[in-house]
């Protein structure tokens, strides 16, 4: 599949941020059409050693229900070493699998029950649902959809993930240790934050079913 590895996305220059490209996937007609066509029968075997992680609790994301583009890139992200996941451990797990691998992946968690959260939900700090003019901060919802149900191509569902994932993991966008976000768009919200308001956000998210 030689669509895949493209290098696209790379030269857009952000003031402060690396202008490395931030990940090797280009989503070509070609490379949407590999993923769709992910043989979940065959994801659901290979992802026997990803199940003990992979339940959603603590800082381990639960990938049942999401987008399998967004899987999928993540995957080769982690294998590439454009996202560097602080333990090593997911870029050791992606170095072993094919690109047909990841996409047979991709499809059998995204045919899963999506996340649910235990309700509750309050957007305390108004930037989920309204956003904020003043630091020039888009709401949330804009892009990753009004119930946190993520959007094509490759936004992620947030509704019902871990909140200590998702709070980890918005800091390390505010860090720049996660920097594989296309155009930096992750990464310069994520700046704006305080940790207070990246709490209360993970918070939120974490809770809506
Ligand atoms: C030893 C525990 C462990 C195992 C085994 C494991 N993972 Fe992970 N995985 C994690 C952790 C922890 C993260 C979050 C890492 C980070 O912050 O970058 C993660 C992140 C991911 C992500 C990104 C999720 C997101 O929302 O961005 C994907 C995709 C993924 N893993 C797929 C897999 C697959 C597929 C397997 C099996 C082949 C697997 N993982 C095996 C612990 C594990
Ligand atoms: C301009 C569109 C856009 C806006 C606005 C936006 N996001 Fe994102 N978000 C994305 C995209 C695209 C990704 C995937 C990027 C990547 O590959 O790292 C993402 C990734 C994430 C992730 C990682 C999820 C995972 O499973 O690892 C979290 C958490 C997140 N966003 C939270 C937020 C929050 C909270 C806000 C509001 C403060 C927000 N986003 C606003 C587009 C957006």
């Amino acid at each position: 599949m030689k669509a895949i590895l493209l290098v696209a996305t790379g030269m857009m220059f952000v003031a402060g941020v690396d202008a490395a490209p931030s990940t090797q996937v280009a989503w070509t007609p070609a490379t949407l059409d590999f993923v769709e066509k992910g043989d979940a029968g065959r994801g659901k075997a290979l992802s026997a050693p990803c199940a003990g992680c992979h339940d959603g609790t603590g800082t381990n994301p639960s990938l049942s229900g999401q987008l399998p583009t967004y899987l999928y890139r993540q995957m080769q992200d982690y294998k590439n070493g454009n996202r560097q996941d602080p333990t090593t451990i997911m870029n050791t797990m992606a170095s072993a699998l094919r690109d047909q691998d990841m996409a047979d992946l991709a499809a059998w968690y995204g045919q899963q029950a999506p996340m649910r959260g235990a309700g509750g939900a309050s957007d305390a700090t108004g930037i989920a649902g309204r956003g904020e003019g003043r630091r020039m901060e888009p709401p949330c919802s804009s892009c990753h959809g009004g119930a946190g149900q993520g959007e094509k191509v490759d936004t992620p569902r947030l509704a019902g993930q871990s909140a200590a994932y998702l709070e980890a993991t918005l800091l390390a966008y505010k860090s720049g240790q996660r920097a594989n976000d296309i155009y930096s768009r992750m990464r310069l919200i994520a700046a704006k934050l305080s940790d207070a308001e990246i709490r209360q956000l993970a918070d939120y998210y974490s809770r809506l079913k």
